[in-house]
Order: structure tokens, then C-alpha cells, then sequence
């Protein structure tokens, strides 16, 4: 175990657990999310953990997963059938309500026609009142996505609601603490998921809503004084949520131990830089390295136009500048991250292909040898920005959207240059502030501007003029891997345009990017 995985540990041995199976697809994150919205702690764990290994971390609940095989065919993953007899609640969920069926003795059948989408639940007259579904209306819209159905349920269980695909749609034996249900209650689109949710882990498993942002950071701060000692520790910040919430944790558990280092690359976004140094240092008295290295980050990228090209010279350069800032904190043995809970979950699965190479100061190469603190490699960005905010970071940073690692340098398309640096900036502020005074600022995911390399005609003042084109994006998302174009409002759009093109000098045209993620990506490059 890292010192990083000990430090996890460290804060989470009292908690109590609920481990989400995971039968493949991205069910199970948002399963785990949503546990947490109710208050308690969630882990994400393979279907090939085995009983012994739940027994021994004694989880106050399990949950199985959705998944896209069918249980039917061979070689779908199963989980082994001794952890129905451990006496911890189990709650299944499409896939995983499936493999209780078929794992218990009942039957699983692919006749229909599936259902997916919004679907009507009906309770199943004269079906025995159960706890988990006793709060709910007879009648409610539930989202589903199967194809196969429960067709027997097995013995000592009993079906309480059905739909007009999934006739057993709810199963539920309580003698043995065992739940399923066909749809899905974590998403949205099922009204009363949360709410089922919520039943199964405070009433039917008994546990307490205990998993809060203050008791986190009591722990955390306990965990990282144990882990750092009297040591030294050095964090990079970016200016992103992650970076800074992860060091101000730090700073409120080792104080002056941390020093933190502000690489300047020039390519960030309007006045970001200030507000960085403004809020650690003065503010917050984090003692704080800022390096100005944009000259060093634009002769480097001088020439270059490829966007792989780019993302390289920008990453590694990074680490450079890095380094030679270390030097001011030689005793460091200690590397603060942001890592997130989700990035500790990709990195523990098949590798994806590599559609774009990322850079972020979390992604500092192992081999500069520090040993790594990472104090919310449990956490999801939500539960990031509830922990910033109760350290007194303020709204600017806690709300602040994501921002890719190489900056503007893959917002520019082709050469990156100060000139177009600065002009990007001022139309990229415009649309943020734009969208702030909408009052959209927090639903929309990310939104920025772009500069593309070619020119445009157009006409001010009877004059020609043959200059550069502006394009909006702005997406809305959940987790950044897929993603919608923002339905913005025609005059916000509007605003945002005609101020770009009287404003930022050189700017003749703007455009707004309707393509989803995907086929697209979220940034150009
Ligand atoms: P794409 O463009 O791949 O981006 O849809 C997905 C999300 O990742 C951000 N992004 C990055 N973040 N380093 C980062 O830390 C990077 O190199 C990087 N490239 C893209 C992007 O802003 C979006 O939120």
C-alpha cells in the first residue's frame, strides 16, 4: 500500500461502507455517488471480489451494478454466490437484480421487446407491504434499460412491482436482506430513485447518514499528520478546484510544512494568475512559489502546430519548471495532489484508447521521486468543491470550471503566440462573465472561447476587414467522458457576440459549436 492508499485508509477505517459491484459499463459510479448523496460512504469495487474478502471489510451494504451482458450468456460476469449467505444487505440493480434472480434459483428470460427509457411502475396488487417500496406511489415513472426480465423470482422472494416488460420489476426477500429492482434509481430521469436509494442504506440496512465534508476533513487532517510528520511537502497549483482544495487540506493539517509552487505557463485564462497568488498567499498565508516561466512555455511552442505536439512540449516543460522550483524546497519528500476518486477508479481498468495525451499537475510523473499525499483520492468533484467551501476557499475557485491542463495552448488552433494568448483571454473573459451575469454559470459544465487559425471577411463601418473568428463552446455534462452542446439562450449568445466583436480588437465573426461529445471532443485539441 503508497502512503497515499495508507492515508485513504487511515480516514475511512471508521466509516461505515457500502460496496458498489461493478458489472462493466459506467453504472456504477453514479451508484456510488449517489450512496454518498445520502450520506454515506461508498466504494466501487470488481464482481470479482469474493466473500472472504467482503466478510473482511465487513460493508454495512452492497449494491450490485447494471451491466450490458446478458446473464444468460456464458462467460457474464457473476459474483460468488457465498456472499448472499454473509447476512449483508444486498440491493440489485438491472444487471445485478438479473443475477440474483438466476444466481437464487429463479429465471431470467429475453423474450420481450426490453424496455428502455422512461417507463410506467405499477405495484403489484395485494403484494405484501415491504419496506423498501412502502413510501412510494402505487404508480411512478421509472427509467429502465433492459432487454432481458426477471420471468421467475426465486424461492422466498415475492415481486412487488411490475411493468409492461419486466413483470417481476421489484423482488424482494427480506428473511434474507436481499432487494432488486429492474430499473434504474440512480439516474435523473427515476423521480424517486434517490429516494429508494436512500430507504435501502437508512432503513433496510441500518445505516447512519454519517459520511459528511466536516467529519472528512477531521479525518483527512488527522491522516496527513500522521503520514507527513514533521516533513515537508510541496504541492503544484494550477488554479483548477483540485489543486487548490487538496492544498488548502494540506495547509490546514501541516500549515508552514507546505510550500506551494504557481507555475505561470502564460497560458492561462484572463487576470488567473493574480487571483491565484491573491488567494493562497495573502489570503490564505500558504507560503507560495510563483514561477513567471510564460516566456520559456512560448519559445518552447514557437513553430509548433500539431496538437500532440503541443500537449507534449507543454507537459514537459512542465515538469521542468517544476523541478528547477523544487530546488527553492530541497528538503521536500512529500507531492501534494488532486487526484479524484474517479481517476483512482479509470486507472484501475483497461486501458481505454488514448484519444488526446493528458496533462495536469496532477499527472507529475511518479519517478520525480516524492512519496505522494493525494487527500481526496475517495472523493468525487461535488463532494471537492462541499470540502473547498467549508475550508473558506472562496466561490471563484471552489466554482471555478474545469480548465485543461495545457491551457489555452490546445484553445488556439496551430501556433501559439502572446498576441493570440491575449486576445483569446479577452474574448474567453467575456464569455465567462457573460454567462456568470446569466446566472448559468453553475449548470453548464464548461464554457470558453476558441481561436481557430484562419481569417474571416466582414464589413464595420463600410470598411473591409479580414479578421479572426471567435467560437463559443459551452457544454453541459456530468463527468467530462460524454457531453451536450449547452442550449444557451439566443440573447445571452447574442451578448456575448456583439460585445466580443466591438471589444476585443482583431475580432470580426463569432460562432457557436454545436457538436455533443460524443462525436467531438469537449476542447478543440
Ligand atoms: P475532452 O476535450 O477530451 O476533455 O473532451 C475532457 C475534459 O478534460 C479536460 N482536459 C484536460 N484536463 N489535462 C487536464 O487536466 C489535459 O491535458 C486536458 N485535456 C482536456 C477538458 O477541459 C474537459 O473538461
Amino acid at each position: 500500500m503508497s502512503g497515499a492508499e495508507a492515508e485513504a485508509a487511515a480516514v475511512v477505517a471508521d466509516q461505515e461502507t457500502v460496496l458498489v459491484v461493478d458489472f462493466g459499463a459506467q453504472y456504477a459510479q453514479l451508484i456510488a455517488r449517489r450512496v454518498r448523496e445520502a450520506r454515506v460512504y461508498s466504494e466501487i469495487v470488481p464482481h470479482t471480489i469474493t466473500a472472504a474478502e467482503v466478510a473482511e471489510r465487513a460493508p454495512a451494504a452492497i449494491i450490485f451494478s447494471g451491466g450490458p451482458k446478458s446473464v444468460n450468456v456464458e462467460h457474464s460476469p457473476r459474483i460468488d454466490p457465498a456472499i448472499y449467505d454473509l447476512g449483508v444487505p444486498i440491493l440489485g440493480i438491472c444487471y445485478g437484480a438479473q443475477l440474483i434472480a438466476a444466481q437464487l434459483g429463479g429465471e431470467v428470460g429475453g423474450g420481450g421487446a426490453g424496455e428502455y427509457g422512461r417507463t410506467s411502475l405499477t405495484r403489484i396488487a395485494g403484494s405484501p407491504s415491504t419496506l423498501l417500496t412502502d413510501d412510494l406511489p402505487d404508480e411512478q415513472s421509472v427509467w429502465m434499460s433492459h432487454f432481458d426480465a426477471v420471468t421467475r423470482v426465486p424461492d422466498g422472494f415475492v415481486a412487488t412491482a411490475a411493468s409492461e416488460g419486466a413483470p417481476a420489476a421489484v423482488i424482494e426477500c427480506p428473511d434474507r436482506r436481499i432487494w432488486a429492482v429492474q430499473y434504474h434509481p440512480e439516474v435523473a430521469h427515476t423521480p424517486h430513485g434517490q429516494q429508494l436509494i436512500a430507504r435501502f442504506l437508512h432503513d433496510l440496512a441500518g445505516c447512519a447518514a454519517e459520511w459528511t465534508m466536516g467529519n472528512f476533513i477531521d479525518a483527512s487532517v488527522e491522516a496527513i499528520r500522521a503520514q507527513v510528520g514533521s516533513g515537508r511537502a510541496i504541492c503544484g497549483l494550477s488554479g483548477g478546484v483540485d489543486s487548490a482544495v487538496a492544498a488548502a487540506l494540506v495547509h490546514r493539517a501541516i500549515g508552514s510544512q507546505l510550500t506551494c509552487v504557481f507555475v505561470d505557463t502564460g497560458l492561462m485564462r484572463k487576470d488567473e494568475g493574480e487571483q491565484v497568488v491573491d488567494t493562497f498567499h495573502r489570503h490564505q498565508g500558504i507560503e507560495l512559489i510563483h514561477v513567471r516561466a510564460a516566456d520559456r512555455f512560448f519559445d518552447r511552442l514557437a513553430g509548433l502546430t500539431d496538437p500532440e505536439d503541443k500537449r507534449k512540449a507543454i507537459g514537459e516543460l512542465f515538469i521542468r519548471v517544476f523541478e528547477d522550483a523544487r530546488g527553492g524546497v530541497e528538503d521536500a519528500r512529500f507531492l501534494v495532489q488532486g487526484t479524484l476518486y474517479p481517476d483512482v477508479i479509470e486507472s484501475g481498468t483497461a486501458h481505454a484508447a488514448t484519444i488526446k495525451s493528458h496533462h495536469n499537475v496532477g499527472g507529475l510523473p511518479e519517478d520525480l521521486d516524492f512519496d505522494l499525499v493525494e487527500p481526496l483520492r475517495l472523493l468525487f468533484k461535488d463532494e471537492v468543491r462541499a470540502v473547498g467551501a467549508e475550508l473558506g476557499l472562496p466561490d471563484e475557485i471552489v466554482w471555478r470550471q474545469p480548465f485543461p491542463g495545457p491551457g489555452l495552448g490546445v484553445r488556439i488552433i496551430g501556433e501559439v503566440t502572446p498576441d493570440k494568448v491575449a486576445l483569446l483571454q479577452e474574448a474567453d473573459a467575456i464569455v465567462r462573465e457573460e454567462l456568470r451575469a446569466a446566472g448559468l454559470e453553475r449548470e453548464i459544465w464548461q464554457s470558453f472561447a476558441v481561436l481557430p487559425d484562419i481569417r474571416t471577411v466582414g464589413v464595420m463601418g463600410d470598411e473591409r476587414t479580414y479578421g479572426h473568428p471567435i467560437i463559443i463552446r459551452a457544454v453541459t455534462s456530468e463527468d467530462a467522458m460524454t457531453a451536450d452542446w449547452a442550449r444557451i439562450p439566443y440573447d445571452v449568445l447574442e451578448t456575448m457576440a456583439s460585445r466580443i466583436i466591438n471589444e476585443v480588437p482583431g475580432v470580426n465573426r463569432v460562432a457557436y459549436d454545436i457538436t455533443s461529445k460524443p462525436p467531438g471532443t469537449i476542447e478543440w485539441e
